[in-house]
């Protein structure tokens, strides 16, 4: 499990780029001060947060696999209704809210059709069920860059454009229709991430976050090493600070 860790440790490595998804799902989604939202694969609250500041923290659920980081975002956002379980089986009844969002969650489903059919069911008719996935292809830049590398010097790496099935707007569009959303609509949602420095790039992956962290852990000294300085090489030997931009698709369907 590699998303059993700390607040700290996601923060730097994904957070960063999460809070700044954030209010651009819930833009995309129409989210609306009040409305009762549920965060599934919340993590540990980048997106749990703003919702609370929009919609109050009593109108707001959400739900992670992952204790820590439960843990985490029940602590972020006082008030809250932060559950420990998984979308394809969550625990409230139907019609509970008028918004269910997934951040950066889809392609970690065991069951995205059961976990997007389980958003479905907790959104009264007339609710949007919205989530959005990075472009791993080559628009989320922290993480392109990392595989190309991994690549160069692994031809077997496990690039999340290959293990990742929710990686495009085509896909994400024929998920929403096979569960019967209606007036689905595709955007881009793009943010820019800061970085300090290189290490403040680097250091992240090391901490075991994600699949890109679990294949970091998973490397040798020596590897390591030579992925480290294949990221900077492609990164252009950066001095000092450095902006990297990051696409998500979105995708949003109304319950009939
Ligand atoms: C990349 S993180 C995104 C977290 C958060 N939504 C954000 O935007 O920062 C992916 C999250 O999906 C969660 N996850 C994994 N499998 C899941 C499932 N079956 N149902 C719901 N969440 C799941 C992980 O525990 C992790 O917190």
């Amino acid at each position: 499990m590699t998303f059993e860790t700390s607040r700290e440790a996601y923060d730097a490595f994904m957070g960063r780029n999460a809070d700044l998804l954030a209010p651009r799902l819930i833009a995309f989604a129409g989210v609306q001060p009040g409305d009762h939202v549920v965060d599934v694969g919340c993590g540990p609250g980048s997106l749990t947060e703003p919702l609370a500041d929009l919609a109050g923290p009593e109108h707001v659920a959400a739900i992670d696999p992952s204790e820590s980081f439960a843990a985490a975002n029940a602590e972020r956002v006082p008030g809250a209704d932060v559950r420990v379980g998984a979308a394809e089986s969550l625990p409230w009844p139907a019609d509970s809210f008028d918004v269910a969002l997934a951040q950066l969650v889809v392609n970690f489903m065991s069951d995205a059709d059961a976990g997007i059919a389980e958003m479905r069911r907790v959104v009264r008719p007339g609710g949007v069920v919205a989530a959005c996935t990075w472009d791993y292809s080559g628009g989320m830049t922290m993480l392109r860059t990392f595989w190309d590398a991994a690549l160069s010097l692994d031809p077997e790496a496990p690039d999340e454009v290959r293990t990742m099935l929710y990686n495009d707007p085509d896909v994400l569009r024929e998920l929403w229709l096979r569960a019967e959303l209606e007036a689905v609509e595709n955007d881009a949602l793009v943010v820019e991430a800061s970085y300090r420095d290189f290490d403040d790039y680097w250091e992240p992956f090391t901490g075991g976050v994600g699949p890109a962290g679990a294949y970091t852990s998973s490397l040798d000294p020596d590897h390591r090493a030579a992925l480290r300085e294949e990221c900077r090489r492609r990164l252009g030997d950066p001095d000092g600070a450095f902006m990297l931009s990051a696409t998500a698709w979105a995708v949003r369907g109304r319950v009939s």
